[in-house]
């Protein structure tokens, strides 16, 4: 069973953002299954590495139409994505250097703070993206 499941209550209505939320689900599902599956080191820290870097890209999709809408929340918003990203570095190094493992209490921080992530934060721009004209 994945560790986060897909449903519409996920959904910001705009295709775009709901489809790359269910690709970043997706990276957090694989980082679970190679956990669980017993993965090396190399594909824990490939599927890390992968996850981290379409955070960034995801990020940067949301940050862009924020400015573009003038979304009065971005700086607060942004400021959520930038902990998140150094939070993710951070781990990678401690990972890699061999400090810290991987862990379920990591994976569920990952489950909580996208879930969270997305029904609190993210859909409170959604009606600023849909009167933008986003669909
Ligand atoms: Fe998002
Ligand atoms: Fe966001």
């Amino acid at each position: 069973m994945p560790l986060i499941t897909w449903n519409d209550e996920l959904s910001v209505k705009v295709k775009e953002i709901d489809d790359q939320h269910k690709k970043l689900i997706g990276l957090v599902n694989n980082l679970h299954d190679a956990m669980k599956g017993g993965q090396g080191k190399q594909v824990l820290e490939s599927t890390l590495q992968e996850l981290a870097s379409y955070t960034v890209y995801h990020f940067q999709t949301e940050e862009k139409y924020m400015q573009k809408f003038n979304y009065p929340g971005y700086l607060a918003h942004k400021m959520k994505h930038d902990a998140f990203v150094k939070k993710v570095s951070d781990f990678q190094k401690e990972y890699h250097t061999g400090r810290l493992g991987l862990s379920l209490d990591l994976m569920n921080f990952l489950k909580e703070w996208v879930t969270t992530h997305i029904m609190d934060t993210d859909h409170q721009y959604s009606e600023t993206f849909i009167k933008g004209g986003l669909r």
